[in-house]
């Protein structure tokens, strides 16, 4: 174990949930897991060593290229995560590479992958690994901990997977085995269930097997012990109280569901001539730094076509006319999905009767400007509704209308 404090925390003798599974007479094949601590945990590292996907951070695991997968996987599917992770390797392979870049190119290689915030962290992290650490990646957990972004969950993933430190990586898919396997009866990511989902996670750490211990835990729960649960192909099924009681159905118990929001909003692409009028959002707030067609909220009893002359006109001063509308965009988000009226533009009034493109009389929303060739546009890193928007429009071969049109 290298660097760090491992962590003092005490599982409770008797952990909520398990209570009425303890008192259930057990059938004779059934081996409760806590009393079968060892062999649970030498079938889950055989499992793995079997069926463990070929992930290309797994090949060496160096503490960089763990970090940059773990944060990259979170909420990402594992294929779109490993296709991003491979071409961020072959543009960044190390810290010093990373540290180096422009935020705007950073960003470009996370666009699709959301939560930007993410990208920027790393960017500040690999500087600071840079300025600090001589660009070492540093071992010690608190060091760790530390970096920008790095919060229990990345930095338990990092110290455990690339330095072997036996700490807990807890992520949704080893809640999910958990909340089964132990028989879990609250929602797991609320107390006193989340507390028992850590102190479970981290007492199944084998010693000196952390980096093995964890991935298997979060493999089984991706590959086996998913939403819908092949507890035939399970090499935990003899241990787990929740098939035992036949109620895997029923776990884990299912928390309160966060609604999701729908939103109208509305974006313009003005063009002028063969440029095209796009803005850099401000560095705070969500999508910051990213570049985008102007646009904005749709106000109650407001038409998609006078919102998106209003939104310009306040964001950037131009006034504007509505060509054509080219269709709708949706998306979803983790708490709220969009649906986007896009709109052609073009100069209102006197403007439009200039020779040259003219600077916009003012910026509200944004740090920059620019009247952009439609090819420049593939440079810049854009929210992923606008991406799909140029790539519609512009894009040689794609169908000029987008579908609701
Ligand atoms: N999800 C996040 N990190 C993972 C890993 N290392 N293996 C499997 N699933 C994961």
């Amino acid at each position: 174990m290298r660097g760090g404090k491992t962590p003092s925390r005490a599982v409770p003798a008797t952990l909520p949930g398990l209570a009425s599974a303890s008192s259930a007479s057990a059938p004779p094949r059934h081996l409760p897991p806590e009393a079968h601590l060892p062999q649970l945990q030498q079938a889950l590292l055989a499992w793995f060593a079997a069926h463990q996907r070929p992930l290309p951070w797994r090949v060496n695991y160096t503490p960089y290229e763990v970090w940059i997968s773990e944060v990259m996987l979170q909420q990402t599917q594992m294929e779109r995560g490993v296709s991003y992770f491979t071409r961020w390797m072959a543009r960044f392979p190390d810290v010093a590479a990373l540290a180096a870049a422009s935020e705007e190119e950073v960003l470009r290689l996370w666009e699709g992958l959301g939560y930007y915030s993410r990208a920027r962290h790393v960017l500040a992290a690999a500087r600071r690994i840079m300025d600090r650490h001589g660009g070492v990646f540093p071992a010690a957990l608190e060091d760790i901990r530390a970096l920008p972004g790095v919060g229990p969950y990345t930095a338990g993933a990092i110290a455990s997977i690339a330095f072997g430190e036996k700490l807990p990586c807890v992520d949704a898919n080893v809640e999910r085995v958990v909340a089964r396997v132990f028989d879990l009866d609250t929602p797991v990511k609320q107390e006193p269930a989340a507390s028992a989902v850590r102190a479970w996670a981290l007492r199944l750490v084998p010693e000196g097997k952390a980096r093995e211990h964890n991935q298997a835990m979060m493999e089984l729960g991706a590959l086996v012990c998913g939403k819908k649960p092949r507890c035939g192909a399970c090499p935990l099924a003899a241990f787990c109280i929740s098939l035992h009681l036949g109620i895997v159905d029923q776990r884990p118990v299912p928390g309160k569901r966060t609604p999701i929001t729908p939103i109208e909003v509305v974006t313009g692409v003005l063009r002028r001539k063969d440029r095209i009028f796009v803005q850099k959002r401000l560095a705070s707030g969500v999508w910051g730094n990213l570049w985008e067609f102007p646009g904005g909220r749709v106000e109650p009893g407001e038409s998609p076509e006078a919102a998106v002359v209003r939104e310009f006109e306040e964001e950037t001063g131009f006034a504007v006319a509505v060509d054509s509308k080219y269709g709708i965009i949706r998306h979803g988000y983790t708490t709220y999905k969009i649906t986007l009226h896009c709109f052609a533009l073009s100069l209102a009034g006197a403007d439009g009767d200039l020779e040259e493109a003219p600077d916009p009389p003012v910026l509200t929303a944004a740090s920059a400007w620019r009247w952009a060739p439609p090819r420049e546009l593939e440079d810049l890193a854009m929210p992923a509704a606008h991406r799909k928007l140029a790539d519609r429009i512009f894009a040689a071969d794609a169908p000029r209308r987008l579908p609701g049109a």
